[in-house]
């Protein structure tokens, strides 16, 4: 039996910072209200110029580099996001390009704040079958470029940023379970036109808030409790939980339905804001390279956004 495993994590996020304090001078907001109700404290913004296949080529060799791999050994890319930098070729094609590892699958997966998931469920199918060695799962994004920065409610919650996994067969697992799901009733809660739908030719990210939040906690929940029941494991097996990083607390009422510490949640929202694709690849690289991730342990991965869709992964790491 072949699984997948993780081989190594990279991310990158744009040098430029922007505080709660910079967009109470842009909108009619304040870090206070911010603060409460998302948890955001500062994000990350692109530079002029820079792309966002630009921040995930930056992930990706860092990703690389914590494998001991070259470029030229990868043969699968699937990348995850909405800002992609151009209709065509796919950002998965302009980062291998980059990456000199000609002639691989290279794709691009559109499903908004689970692009990553769906990413490295498929990533992890290859691996698994044996057609991929090497192969790459990716969420990167520039939100910043479909924020309306006059929005103050979705102004405060966007931002940029990429993260990637490598993964490689392994005759442990690896990666126990992916679990996949979407639901397109829910298209005009969250979504972002300006695609070649004449009727919704308004680019920036329009969001009903309060009515996203509650479909996500609940929905979150399940989608946790389908992993583990699928791997015959409770609740308490789990050691790590790296949910989407949308809002704070949404990731703590997830985690007090699962009664699960926070202790045990690993938190970057408050530093990266949302980054939609690269919210769960960033959170894992963070937790990894600051020492609380440890090879052995069990953690899930989820995220929920645009579509809906929505997504798991179960992970000996
Ligand atoms: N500053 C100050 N006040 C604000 C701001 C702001 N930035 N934004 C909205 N308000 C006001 C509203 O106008 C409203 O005022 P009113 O009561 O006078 O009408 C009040 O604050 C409350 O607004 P709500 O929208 O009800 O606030 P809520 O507590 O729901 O928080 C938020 C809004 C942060 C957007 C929250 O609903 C949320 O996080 N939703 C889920 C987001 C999510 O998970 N998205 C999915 C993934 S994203 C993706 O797929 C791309």
């Amino acid at each position: 039996m072949i699984y997948s495993r993780i081989a190594g994590t990279g991310s990158y996020l744009p040098e430029k910072v922007l505080t709660n304090s910079d967009l109470e001078k842009m909108v009619d907001t304040t870090d206070e209200w911010i603060r409460e109700r998302t948890g955001i404290e500062r994000r990350h913004i692109a530079a002029e110029g820079e792309t966002t296949v630009d921040l995930a080529e930056r992930a990706v060799r860092a990703a690389l580099d914590a494998a001991g791999c070259k470029p030229e050994d990868v043969d699968f890319i699937a990348f995850g996001t909405t800002t992609p930098d151009l209709w065509f070729p796919n950002c998965g094609v302009l980062l291998q390009a980059r990456l000199g590892c000609r002639g691989v699958p290279a794709f691009s997966v559109e499903t908004a704040c689970s692009g990553f998931m769906y990413a490295l469920a498929m990533a992890d199918k290859f691996v698994r079958a044996g057609e991929a060695r090497r192969a790459l799962a990716i969420g990167a994004e520039t939100l910043s470029r479909i924020t309306d920065w006059t929005d103050r409610s979705t102004a405060v919650l966007f931002a940029d940023g990429a993260g990637a996994v490598l993964l490689e067969p392994s005759t442990e697992p690896g990666i126990l379970s992916t679990h996949l799901h979407a639901d397109g009733t829910y298209k005009d809660m969250l979504y972002s036109g300006g695609g070649t739908d004449a009727r919704k030719t308004r680019r920036a990210i329009t969001m009903t808030g309060n009515e996203v939040f509650k479909v996500a906690v609940s929905t979150l929940s399940k989608s946790i409790d389908e992993a583990l029941a699928a791997n015959h494991l409770e609740r308490s097996a789990l050691d790590w939980l790296v949910p989407h990083q949308a809002n704070l607390r949404i990731i703590q009422a997830t985690a007090r339905k699962l009664d699960l510490p926070m202790e045990r949640v690993i938190t970057t929202v408050q530093d990266h804001g949302n980054t939609s694709a690269a919210s769960v690849p960033l959170a894992l690289d963070y937790g990894v390279r600051s020492g609380k991730i440890q090879r052995g342990q069990l953690m899930l991965l989820e995220a929920f956004g645009g579509g809906f869709t929505w997504g798991s992964a179960l992970i000996r790491y």
